[in-house]
């Protein structure tokens, strides 16, 4: 009889855990596609903020998003960069789609208006 109590609170206690699990992992999924794949991706040349302020920003000579001329370049501008690659700027067409670019680039113009 212990026995199945036992089970009972075991099972219980995991039952505890996986729900403590995806009330944590909610405020993951409340970012957008965009961010997650820049975080991923691109922060480490372009820098969390976009000002490409890293040591991988600065060896690559990456420009920052917040600037005049990148305020001028268009969506179509960036996703051409963005698939075909430019310099040392990695081409991601074969690693994106093209929904997740268009959310990448909705994220790096909203880090410069803060
Ligand atoms: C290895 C470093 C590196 C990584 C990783 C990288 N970039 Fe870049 N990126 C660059 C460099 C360097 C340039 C400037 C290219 C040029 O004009 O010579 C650039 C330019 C750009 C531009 C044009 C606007 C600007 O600031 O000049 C966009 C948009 C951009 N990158 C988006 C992305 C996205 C989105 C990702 C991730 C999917 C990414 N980059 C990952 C290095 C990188």
């Amino acid at each position: 009889m212990t026995m199945r109590i036992n089970w009972a609170v075991k099972f219980g206690a995991c039952l505890l855990a996986l729900a403590v699990m995806l009330l944590w992992s909610a405020p993951a999924q409340a970012q957008s596609a965009g961010e997650k794949v820049y975080k991923a991706k691109c922060a480490g040349c372009h820098g969390p903020d976009g000002t490409a302020a890293t040591a991988a920003g600065k060896a690559t000579k990456t420009p920052s998003v917040c600037t005049e001329e990148a305020a001028k370049a268009t969506d179509a501008d960036w996703t051409e960069i963005i698939t075909k690659g430019k310099n040392k700027m990695p081409a991601y067409d074969k690693k994106l789609t093209e929904a997740e670019i268009k959310d990448v680039i909705a994220y790096m113009r909203s880090l410069c208006k803060k």
